[in-house]
């Protein structure tokens, strides 16, 4: 019995990786748009399509993470400036796309730009804190897809939207989670419409990864700022032997995290070239191994293993 068990599970597995290293063909003339190219997952992965051979067309927030990007590539890689909040600077990079991918339409859309502050204790955030990270992580994923998607299904191609498993296991307030909860359900509705005209959309939901977005100097530097903006009322139930803990907390997420960003754009080059990419790759030790399998938990687990992990106000116990 268990001997039969253990084969159908191993045949299932083998299937799964003969049929998911199938390669789509002619690689060197598909073109992928990937935005917040200037520094981690969106950077690296740039670099590994171009190596690919790949018409990279990346998307960078600022001139000198562009230049810095173009003297590390081919001259196959091109950059344009983009700001997803900005609706004209979306428009004008969609034109620039557009004229470079001419007939074939565009192969690969990769939604990577995100921010991941101010966030902290809701009771420390204002309405502002929230709308700043949904009008990049969330509104500007939307509005660069909904610009770009008949470039898209013209060449039957795919869309990469990023998450992370903090889209699946909210574990701290303010907009990023939401953010990425949103992401989720965007991607959902995305692919079942996309479906119809053979693109295909991914979800990657990396667990902890060492970058800029995760740095702990930001978060600190950010927590003081809504420390001190923070009312007398929230200081005194949170009060400064509080903040030293949540800070340490901070560092120590920090030490955790993953270094190897390559754990993350194999996933996301996986998606956008093989004949039969995932909907969703969960990236990192962390996601597959805790952070995922605590999301399927009942809601009141889920709780009591995040409640004995976080930091909590003492005068609340
Ligand atoms: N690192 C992690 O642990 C982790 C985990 C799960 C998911 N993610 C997601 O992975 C994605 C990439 O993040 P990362 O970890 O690689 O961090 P990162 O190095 O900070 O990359 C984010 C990029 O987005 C750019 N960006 C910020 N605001 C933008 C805007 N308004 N328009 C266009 N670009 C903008 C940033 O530019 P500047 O550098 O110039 O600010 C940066 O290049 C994000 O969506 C993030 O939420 C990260």
């Amino acid at each position: 019995m268990w001997l039969y068990l253990v084969t159908l599970v191993g045949l299932y597995y083998l299937l799964r990786w003969y049929r998911e290293r199938q390669v789509v063909s002619n690689l060197q003339d598909k073109h992928v748009f990937i935005t917040g190219c200037d520094s981690g997952f969106g950077n690296l992965l740039s670099r590994q399509l171009d190596r690919r051979g790949m018409r990279v067309l990346a998307a960078c927030l600022t001139e000198k993470g562009a230049e810095e990007l173009r003297n590390k590539t081919s001259d196959r890689l091109k950059t344009v400036i983009l700001d997803v909040t900005k609706t004209e600077s979306v428009v004008e990079a969609t034109q620039w796309v557009k004229e470079r991918v001419g007939n074939r339409g565009l192969w690969g859309l990769v939604n990577n730009a995100g921010i991941s502050i101010p966030s902290g204790l809701n009771e420390f955030l204002k309405k502002e804190h929230f709308a700043k990270i949904l009008d990049v992580n969330l509104l500007g994923m939307i509005d660069v897809t909904l610009s770009m998607l008949p470039l898209v299904r013209k060449a039957k191609g795919r869309v990469v939207n990023v998450s992370s498993i903090l889209g699946r296991l909210c574990m701290f307030g303010g907009g990023y989670c939401i953010s990425k909860y949103g992401v989720e359900a965007f991607s959902d509705s995305l692919r079942r419409e996309l479906s119809y005209f053979g693109a295909k959309v991914a979800i990657i939901e990396p667990g902890f990864f060492q970058t800029a977005i995760s740095s702990s100097d930001r978060h600190l530097s950010c927590n003081k700022m809504l420390w001190d903006q923070a009312s007398s009322e929230v200081k005194e139930i949170y009060d400064e032997k509080f903040l030293l803990s949540y800070e340490t907390t901070i560092k120590l997420l920090d030490k955790l995290c993953n270094k190897d960003l390559s754990m993350v754009t194999d996933c996301m080059e996986h998606a956008l070239t093989s004949r039969h990419p995932r909907t969703r790759y969960s990236a990192g030790w962390d996601a597959k191994l805790f952070y995922i399998p605590v999301s399927y938990l009942p809601t009141f687990l889920a709780d009591r293993i995040l409640f004995w992990t976080s930091t909590k106000p003492e005068k609340a116990l």
